[in-house]
């Protein structure tokens, strides 16, 4: 036996055949392989913000001098900030490094191995990775043809071995939103009931005012999207008291970090910049949406966030997002068998549709 085997031996049975998450490309992984240069390569594959952040944070942490201090554990300063953000008391908010540090939180809390997660798929990858991680089982709900979803179908799966019911909203990768009457009847099952709200800010529309309402509504949100913070990782969410308490006490210490924080604070006085550029963004969609429109082998989903899901009915949508990435534009394709004929694309800047827009026209001469 070679040493390799018998330590694989003591790694959890159950995460041999665990897949892992498959992360959208970084450019600079693509240096040489593709025709323009790593500068120049569109990034329209993890919904990130175009316009970046808020010119205070880079000045602000440019200036700041303590990064050899920890910064505090109990995250007093930003969840008053939050607080005042989100109109909700701070006893309500945790901070992560990320939301997804929140989604792999939740899990810790509630699953023990064997229990049901509730997962409304297509949808956001890091549920199903989580879930798997804590030994959980998922339990899936497909979405209907136009990627809907009904507090029946959701009623219908769940166990004395539920836990934890996900539901994003707007939804990644469709776009879409499910009508507040289902999303309340999900909430009256009273079972730990997660709305991950990463994209509320580009379809304007939020359950945070029923926080600390109902004893088993938690609302996910991030800084990564509309304040362009994606590569300081931060995330929060608003919980029932009690909950967000428990989630405190098994966080890791000092989880999210003062970079993050500083950034958290100079995005709060610069809401309006922000705000404008969201605007920019919701602006922008309905032009690429009208552009992939007139692309007739693409048939786009409408989308109240800040990405378009388009189904390719000429050619292979996994072969299209190869030659766009040949082409220096990245966009998002799913290894699922429910989305291999769709790609996903994040709304950019009008530059950015601009070219995509003649990068798909080239290709169809050639499909
Ligand atoms: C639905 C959803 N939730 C959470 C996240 C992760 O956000 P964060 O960057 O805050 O971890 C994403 C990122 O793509 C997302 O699509």
């Amino acid at each position: 036996m070679t040493e390799k085997d018998g330590i694989e031996k003591l790694i959890r049975p159950d995460l041999a055949s665990f897949g892992g998450y498959s992360a959208a490309t970084s450019p600079e992984t693509l240096k040489g392989k593709v025709e323009v240069a790593v500068e120049d390569i569109i990034k329209l594959d993890a919904n990130e913000n175009p316009y970046g952040c808020s010119p205070g944070v880079n000045r602000a942490l440019a200036a700041y001098p303590h990064f050899n201090i920890y910064p505090d554990d109990g995250q007093a300063k930003i969840r008053e900030l939050l607080a005042g953000y989100c109109g909700i008391d701070a006893r309500h908010i945790v901070a992560g490094g990320g939301s997804n540090q929140l989604i792999d939180l939740i899990l810790r809390l509630f699953l023990k191995p064997g229990d049901e997660v509730i997962n409304c798929v297509p949808t956001f990858g890091i549920f199903r990775f989580s879930t798997l991680l804590c030994g959980g089982n998922i339990v899936e709900v497909h979405r209907d043809n136009s990627f809907a979803i009904t507090a029946a179908a959701v009623k219908a799966v769940i166990t004395n071995k539920t836990k934890v019911i996900f539901l994003v909203n707007p939804n990644n990768p469709t776009g879409t939103m499910i009508p507040r009457p289902e999303l309340l009847e999900i909430l009256d099952t009273g079972l730990p009931f997660v709305v991950d709200e990463a994209y509320c800010e580009f379809g304007r529309e939020t359950v945070t005012p029923m926080v600390g309402k109902s004893p088993n509504l938690m609302v996910l949100r991030t800084f990564s999207k509309w304040a362009g913070l994606a590569g300081l990782r931060i995330g929060y969410g608003l919980f029932p008291e009690k909950i967000a308490d428990y989630l405190l006490k098994i966080k890791m210490p000092y989880n999210v970090n003062v970079a993050a924080l500083v950034a958290v604070e100079e995005s709060l006085k610069d809401l309006a910049y922000l705000k404008g550029n969201v605007d920019k963004i919701i602006a922008e969609r309905a032009r690429l949406y009208e552009e992939l429109k007139n692309i007739k082998w693409l048939k786009t989903v409408p989308s109240q966030a800040n990405f378009i899901l388009c189904r390719v009915e000429k050619g292979e949508a996994k072969e299209l997002k190869q030659k766009l990435q040949q082409k220096g534009i990245l966009v998002r394709y799913f290894e699922e068998p429910r989305l291999k004929d769709y790609i996903r694309i994040s709304v950019g800047k009008p530059e950015h549709t601009d070219a995509l827009i003649k990068a798909l026209k080239q290709i169809e001469k050639t499909q």
